[in-house]
């Protein structure tokens, strides 16, 4: 079942989602409640194969382990994360995003998951994160 990745990116351009927000909706535990349209289409999944699912889904074996446990880090503490994210398609194939996630609060004040938000990446962005990110994961094996 695990996916195969191939070094061949996919732009939202590609995608069909140029200009789109790339939205997904989680639970406390990063379980995914929500997707849009954009964000099924750019990792290539029907949108019902993804809701349920752990956001893990598509983490891509080139991302550092240290970027995710910022990113929890972070919006455990109820802060807003910002990152560059390489993702995996359900292809193999992989895209760039820059993510924007912050928690989600019911009218009480309850915490009740998290919200993310995507956008597109400069080439010169991708070519500058795959270099800053292949060093942070040599450090880690
Ligand atoms: C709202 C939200 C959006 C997320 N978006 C992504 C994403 O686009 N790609 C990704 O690999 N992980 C994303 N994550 C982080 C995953 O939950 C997970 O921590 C990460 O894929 C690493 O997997 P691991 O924690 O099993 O090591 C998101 C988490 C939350 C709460």
């Amino acid at each position: 079942m695990a996916i195969t990745p191939i070094n061949e990116e996919v732009t939202f351009e590609d995608a069909g989602v140029k200009g789109r927000p790339i939205i997904s909706k989680t639970d406390l535990k990063g379980k995914i409640t929500f997707v849009n349209s954009a964000f099924a289409k750019l990792a290539g999944y029907p949108k019902n194969e993804l809701i349920g699912k752990p956001h893990n889904i598509i983490r891509h074996p080139d991302m550092p382990k240290a970027v995710f446990k910022e990113l929890w880090d972070t919006i455990e503490k109820n802060q807003k994360w910002r990152g560059f994210v390489k993702n995996l398609r359900k292809d193999g194939k992989y895209y760039w995003v820059e993510a924007f996630i912050e928690p989600v609060f019911d009218e009480n004040g309850t915490k009740i998951g998290y919200i993310s938000a995507r956008k597109e990446v400069s080439k010169e962005d991708k070519e500058k994160y795959e270099s800053i990110y292949r060093e942070m994961r040599e450090k880690e094996l």
